[in-house]
Formats: C-alpha cells, sequence, structure tokens
C-alpha cells in the first residue's frame, strides 16, 4: 500500500482503536481523530477522560484502522495535550459530530490531543507482510 492508499483508508474508516498504556496494561477504546495535512492526528475527548492520564504518563500511543475491504493499518505516534488553538479549530471544523458534544471550539470540557505520527504499518488481505511507511 501506498501513503495515499493510507490516507484514503485512515478517511474511509472514520474511526480507529487506539490503544495507551496504563501501567503493564494495553487499553484500547474507539476514537475519531482528523488526519492533519501534516500527517499527524488531532483527537478531541473530554476533560477527565482516563486516556488523559494515561498519555501523560506514557505518551506512546497505537492506533488501528480498517476498512470495508479489509485493508488496515497500524499507526504508532506520540500523544501531547495542546493548547494549540488552531489546531482546536481545525478539528472543530472538520469533524461536525463534535458540535453534539462541544459548544465551540473553546469549550472548556474540551481537551486536544496532538498526536505526532511515527511509522505505519499498512497490509491488504493479499498481503503477507505489511509495507512501513511515514505519513509525514
Ligand atoms: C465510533 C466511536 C468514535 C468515538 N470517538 C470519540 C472521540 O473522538 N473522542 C472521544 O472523547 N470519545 C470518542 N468516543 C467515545 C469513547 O470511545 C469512550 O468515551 C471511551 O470510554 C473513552 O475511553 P477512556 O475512558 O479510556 O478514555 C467514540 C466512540 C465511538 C463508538
Amino acid at each position: 500500500m501506498t501513503k495515499n492508499d493510507v490516507i484514503d483508508l485512515i478517511k474511509d474508516a472514520g474511526y480507529c482503536t487506539l490503544a495507551t498504556i496504563e501501567g503493564d496494561q494495553p487499553k484500547v477504546r474507539p476514537m475519531m481523530p482528523y488526519l492533519t495535512e501534516e500527517g499527524d492526528l488531532l483527537v478531541a475527548t473530554f476533560k477527565g477522560k482516563r486516556i488523559l492520564e494515561q498519555v501523560q504518563a506514557n505518551p506512546k500511543i497505537e492506533a488501528c484502522y480498517i476498512d470495508r475491504k479489509m485493508n488496515f493499518c497500524r499507526v504508532s505516534g506520540i500523544a501531547q495535550i495542546s493548547d494549540d488553538e488552531s489546531k482546536k479549530e481545525m478539528i472543530f471544523n472538520n469533524a461536525p459530530m463534535l458540535r453534539q458534544y462541544f459548544s465551540s471550539p473553546q469549550d472548556e470540557n474540551l481537551v486536544l490531543l496532538v498526536i505526532e505520527t511515527k511509522t505505519v504499518e499498512a497490509m491488504t488481505p493479499q498481503d503477507r507482510n505489511p509495507t512501513v511507511l511515514s505519513l509525514k
């Protein structure tokens, strides 16, 4: 799979399972990150969510996306809580469903996670081994 195939996969899938680490225990949950032009993932979440404590203790994450054709990719990255107003605007404007949960990008309950992506491993059902690439 090429980088563009992976970008299409991420956009087509819409949501991923996002893994964090709590102590020595992986924790996964569905999340709907927004993929930026720079190849990073933005996640809007709520103040007080466990994911926030987990990434503060250990910022390593992995996101797994699967599309309807059973192509999948896993994206590793480093997550940081961010107050970047322009990135809050970016995710708010590109993910209309967030309006159900937050009144505006400045809503005090909205916490932004910026995930700097590292390595992507992508596979189609025909592949025996993953293609390794970067979204940067
Ligand atoms: C398809 C789907 C997408 C979701 N996307 C988000 C999201 O982008 N942000 C969020 O805070 N919660 C999202 N959720 C809800 C979280 O998965 C849920 O609140 C989960 O408990 C959070 O995990 P945590 O408690 O370990 O932080 C989504 C749920 C589903 C089913």
